[in-house]
């Protein structure tokens, strides 16, 4: 039988109606939030992280009704009321970290959530932080370069960007 799951999603609260097995994966992207990405589903790729109060989270090992009452973000949520992109998504673009880009959402929000607790990293620890996530694509030369350009800019810009971001 299905129950409600109350959350905030990107800074609006939703009310999602779900069996008690769905994953949160599932459920958001059965919401439209295609932006998380449906990978192995076993919590080895990565694809599917977002941050959950702050936490990278991946998404196919948490049950949708286990974020009743908390926040939750995704790549989405990065993006400026005004249309700007997060100096994560900006260094993504200019770095050229993006190939056919299933990766990319997962990438960006456990570099979010590692970049909030450690705005100024060394490669080594983006690389560290990075570990969890695959990347069939680009080599991860670009991704670990764009992550550690984004640090720069965030340290610059003197904040982590925006309330919801
Ligand atoms: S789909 Fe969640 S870790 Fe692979
Ligand atoms: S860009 Fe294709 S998997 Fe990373």
């Amino acid at each position: 039988m299905k129950r409600d799951v109350n959350f905030i999603l990107n800074g609006r609260p939703v009310t999602l109606s779900v069996e008690p097995r769905t994953t949160l994966l599932r459920a958001l992207r059965e919401y439209g939030v295609t932006s998380v990405k449906r990978g192995c589903e076993e919590g080895e790729c990565g694809t599917c992280t977002l941050v959950i109060d702050d936490l990278a989270q991946k998404s196919c090992m948490v049950l949708a009704l286990e974020v009743e009452g908390k926040s939750v973000l995704t790549v989405e949520g990065l993006v400026a009321p005004n249309g700007d992109l997060h100096p994560l998504q900006q260094a993504f673009v200019e770095e050229g970290a993006i190939q056919c880009g299933f990766c990319t959402p997962g990438m960006i929000m456990t570099a979010y959530a590692f970049l909030r607790k450690n705005p100024d990293p060394t490669e080594a620890e983006v690389r560290e932080a990075l570990a969890g996530n695959l990347c069939r694509c680009t080599g991860y030369i670009p991704i670990f370069r764009a992550v550690m350009k984004a640090a720069k800019t965030m340290r610059e810009l003197g904040s982590h960007p925006g309330a919801a971001r």
